[in-house]
């Protein structure tokens, strides 16, 4: 396993270029199952979970030439529908190949994942769904067995909560079904809005994209002819090196990015007295003559995105006062606390509730374990700023989302080096 060893203290400077949104790639590969042709994406994140659903969807038998951020993709002579268990454990996100292969073949077979260190992560929602549009759903030995006669048929679906691949899951479920599907309480995503433009490039009527009520017309078990896209950039990683400026209160220019997609994200940046420049493609993010202390509440796009939450709690640790973020949205989304704690920070919790009393000259460099994506950006991210030497074991987390984060952060002046255990 790999660790990074980080010395802390110096001052970046210069610009990132944000690569492709994981979670837009996530479910638009799945939703090539769809597909009537070979299918050309661009800008793929070059990440571990893009190459676990690859291999996923090479054991269902598509094929496809990949070059780390290009890929034609042909699922025509797709055979198998079976996901197995050795493959979904490693990846949650394998659930988004549900909808797609239950649509197009009627019959699947999706080992249930597991829950992960952020939470138990149920996908009640997705099979509720799919059983209202006429899916017969068993749940044997930990497998997901999903059957309909025909088509899936066109339901109206509430989402009792806004649930992000669930709202994927159901879309491209609703593209095949026979009928019309109006998805009610739909999340709004970026990643979900590139997926309903894809399907709708493709021949598939979806009205109300953007919004949280879709109206999708299915094409009764037709697939579609898929038009060639480029993935849109990851909010998310634009996010963390935008976050690896503010901790370190230097000048970072992200580029290759959407701003509109960051605006929650920014906000609370100017909130706590960074200056912010945009234009079409860029965020520039300026130090901050006082870091003021912020108050965050996680919540579904367009709000603060929990995906932000660990990075910001870093941030916040050079705050000049107190700040509180409430997880609103997962129950075990803390698991960075500790280890910040063990760095110096002062962060107690009361249930969902994380107040953190700034301590900027008070973070020492020491050894550190990421539990999850995103914890351990946020540890990376003190690391930047800690007394002396930090190393962050366990990094297998950060190289599922992360396309080469130390390279692009060490192009900018920080000091890191990836070292074997
Ligand atoms: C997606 O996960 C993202 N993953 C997550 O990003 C992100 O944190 C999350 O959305 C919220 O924005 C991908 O897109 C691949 P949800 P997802 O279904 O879809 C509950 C990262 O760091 N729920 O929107 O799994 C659930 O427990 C990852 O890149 C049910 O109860 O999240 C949670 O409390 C981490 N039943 C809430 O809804 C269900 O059937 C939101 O979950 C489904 C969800």
């Amino acid at each position: 396993m790999d660790y990074l060893e980080i010395i802390g203290k110096k001052n970046l400077s210069g610009s990132v270029k944000i690569s492709g949104a994981k979670n837009a790639a996530l479910p638009l590969l799945a939703s090539t199952i769809l597909s009537s042709n070979k299918v050309q994406i661009t800008n793929l994140p070059n990440v571990v979970d893009i190459r676990t659903l690859l291999k996923l969807l090479g054991m269902l038998g598509a094929t496809f030439n990949h070059d780390n951020t290009n890929i034609s993709i042909d699922t025509i002579n797709l055979t198998e529908t079976k996901a197995t268990y050795d493959i979904v454990k490693t990846m949650r996100a394998s659930i988004l190949v549900l909808g797609p292969l239950l649509a197009r073949f009627g019959h699947c077979e999706v080992s249930l994942p597991g829950g992960c260190a952020i939470g138990q992560r149920p996908v009640d929602l997705h099979l509720k769904a799919l059983e209202q549009m006429g899916a017969k759903i068993e749940i044997k030995a930990g497998y997901i067995l999903a059957t309909v006669d025909g088509a899936l048929k066109g339901a109206t679906i509430v989402f009792d909560k806004v649930t992000v691949t669930g709202t994927e899951n159901i879309v491209m479920a609703a593209a095949l079904a026979l009928g019309t599907t109006t998805i009610v309480n739909a999340a709004k995503e970026p990643e979900v809005v590139q997926l309903c433009e894809v399907l709708a490039d493709a021949g598939v009527k979806i009205e109300g994209i953007g919004t949280n009520r879709l109206i999708i017309e299915g094409t009764n078990r037709q697939t579609v002819p898929f038009k060639p896209f480029k993935i849109i950039p990851d909010r998310i990683e634009a996010g963390t090196y935008l976050c690896a400026g503010a901790i370190t209160n230097s000048t970072v220019k992200i580029e290759n990015v959407v701003p509109m997609h960051l605006d929650a994200v920014l906000a609370k940046f100017e909130e706590m007295g960074y200056k912010i420049l945009k234009d079409e493609t860029s965020v520039t993010i300026l130090p901050a003559n006082e870091i003021k202390p912020i108050h965050i509440t996680t919540t579904e796009y367009p709000g603060f995105p929990t995906d932000m939450q660990a990075q910001f709690m870093a941030v916040a640790t050079m705050a000049n006062g107190v700040s509180v973020i409430d997880e609103k949205l997962f129950e075990n989304r803390f698991m960075h606390v500790s280890e910040l704690v063990r760095m110096g920070a002062e962060i107690s919790l009361n249930g969902t509730v994380a107040t953190v009393t700034g301590t900027p000259q008070q973070l020492i460099g020491t050894d550190v374990m990421a539990t999850d994506l995103r914890a351990s950006s946020a540890l990376v991210l003190a690391a930047l700023v800690a007394e002396g030497t930090t190393k962050v074991h366990r990094i297998y987390h950060l190289d599922r989302g992360y396309d080469k984060l130390e390279v692009k952060l060490v192009n900018i002046g920080a000091d890191i080096v990836r070292e074997k255990e």
